[in-house]
């Protein structure tokens, strides 16, 4: 048999065992109205965004088998508007000597237009004696949907001295006639990208180390991808090893007749629990679009046990689509695409209405598990210790999720811990708001996006609360505070 129909027969597989439980997942009331999932069973990283022939394309990391993580195929899905997406059929299942092993597969990478090919590069991972293979590879299509391995893979098939055998994820870009490709690694406990050209995507040169951990950023850098930005450069990665710090970028020039991408400013992606592994492309609007799986390693298995949509056989979703903005002093800012307002469906308005501590500010009416809300609160003449919301709570308020800025700290905390039994940990992110306290939060069944400070500072988390559990408060703890401005859209599902 061809390795064309071995990889056929790998896909087909992997197709009926989705097709066999993908309606009764599809009724489940945990599964999220408007961010992206897989018809069933494991997600992981997003790979391979890409804007194509007026069409926005997201492949994912994806085990058709199981709600968990095992070998690794490419999902794939594509939009129109990135807010509706369409299934299609699996682009890549493990099918070769490069890829096909029960804990390695087609690992991350990225995709590009290749003269209207699609090409992707991926990460081949196998395990051999014991020791992780990581070789890169490559995959073409000319319909956009069936991918051909390429007979020449792999076509970077070890690591370059200054890495490791952590050696994956690659994302490819062109700059001048040429293809440029930064990989993951590590060398001696330190996290690295590393930088390969090429003129045809199947030959490659090493050039050497794009940036690397100055000893306090972490082990191993996943998943990097580097682009041009206004007048600058970005390196995004997810590092390993660096505590709670889960998503960073870096901003800086580029050299290319060097190699080298010279930083000078630093920051998180996200400050929650649940946003790893960003991928970002550039859309047909010329806007800088980034998409994230919401999860993270330490809440994998081997952590703690699986979340509460595995036993619905379904695990893991995408973030919603950000873009990303330079901001002049050198800091990125992650507003969420406008594209989501078409979601919007019964709209409440306030002004100047006043938070008044023992009394939570909003009706029942507003009850949803699904919700958009824009807040501008009055915190300049208030003697407040705290303000915040309750969000997706019981009725007897027993289940509850609190968002909460202290006035005093000047810290702005997201409290899991009551949120459904099952998921826990509070995490706080240093806020310097004195005026007003300007926040833009989305919630979807199970999964909340906050963004405040300009859109600069992003917290992403995952709670699994009852069904029933819809109501949202505004309270207020010492004194009153006034909420200048206030909307909240019930949204609708997108699927
Ligand atoms: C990031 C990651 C990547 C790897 C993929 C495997 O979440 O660990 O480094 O390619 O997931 O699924």
């Amino acid at each position: 048999m061809s390795n064309d129909s071995l990889h056929r027969e790998a896909l087909l597989k992997a197709e009926n065992s989705i097709a066999k439980v993908k309606d009764s997942v599809s009724k489940d009331l945990m599964r999220l109205k408007y961010h992206f999932m897989a018809p069933a069973y494991w997600i992981n990283d997003p790979n391979g965004l890409i804007f194509y022939k007026g069409e926005y394309h997201l492949f994912y990391q994806h085990y058709p088998y199981a709600p968990e993580w095992g070998a690794m195929h490419w999902g794939h899905a594509k939009s129109k508007d990135l807010v509706h997406w369409q299934h299609l059929p699996i682009a890549l299942a493990p099918s070769e000597s490069y890829d096909l092993h029960e804990r390695g597969g087609c690992f991350s990478g990225s995709a590009v237009d290749d003269d209207g090919i699609l090409s992707v590069l991926y990460t081949g991972t196998v395990i051999r004696d014991g020791a992780v293979i990581q070789t890169q590879n490559l995959a073409t299509s000319s319909d956009g949907i069936t991918f051909r391995k390429y007979e020449g893979n792999p076509v970077i098939s070890t690591p370059p001295e200054d890495g490791s055998s952590d050696f994956r994820d690659p994302k490819v870009w062109k700059h001048e006639n040429t293809w440029y490709m930064v990989v993951g690694s590590s060398k001696d406990g330190q996290g690295k990208a590393l930088l390969y050209k090429s003129p045809n995507l199947r030959v490659w040169d090493y050039v050497g180390v794009l940036a690397e951990s100055d000893g306090t950023m972490g082990s191993m850098w996943e998943c990097p991808d580097f682009f041009p930005l206004g007048d600058r450069y970005v390196l995004m990665f997810s590092p390993m090893g660096m505590g709670e710090r889960k998503t960073i970028y870096l901003v800086g020039d580029m050299d290319y007749e060097t190699g080298t991408f010279t930083w000078d400013t630093i920051g998180d992606v996200d400050f929650g629990y649940e946003y790893y592994a960003p991928q970002s492309f550039l859309d047909g609007k010329g806007r800088r679009i980034v998409i994230a799986w919401l999860n993270a390693w330490d809440w994998m298995p081997w952590f703690k046990n699986f979340g509460p949509t595995g036993k619905n056989n379904w695990c893991g979703a995408m973030s919603a689509p950000r873009t990303v903005e330079l901001g002049e002093d050198g800091r990125l800012s992650f507003p969420p695409v406008e594209e989501l307002q078409v979601l919007r469906r019964e709209h409440y308005h306030y002004t100047n209405a006043k938070i008044v501590p023992g009394t939570p500010l909003l009706p029942d009416y507003t009850a949803s598990d699904c919700l958009e809300i824009k807040a501008e609160l009055q915190l300049s003449g208030s003697e407040a210790e705290e303000v915040g919301f309750i969000l997706r709570a019981s009725e007897d308020r027993k289940q509850q999720t609190v968002l909460s800025y202290n006035l005093r700290k000047k810290e702005l905390t997201f409290d899991r811990n009551r949120s459904d039994g099952w998921s826990e940990g509070v995490c706080s992110v240093r806020l310097e708001a004195s005026e007003t306290l300007t926040l833009h939060i989305f919630i979807d069944t199970c999964v909340v996006e906050i963004y405040v400070d300009h859109y600069r500072v992003a917290l992403t988390n995952n709670i699994y609360p009852d069904p029933a559990s819809v109501f949202l408060d505004l309270y207020a703890v010492g004194d009153t505070v006034i909420v200048k401005s206030m909307d909240i859209w019930k949204l609708r599902s997108a699927w």
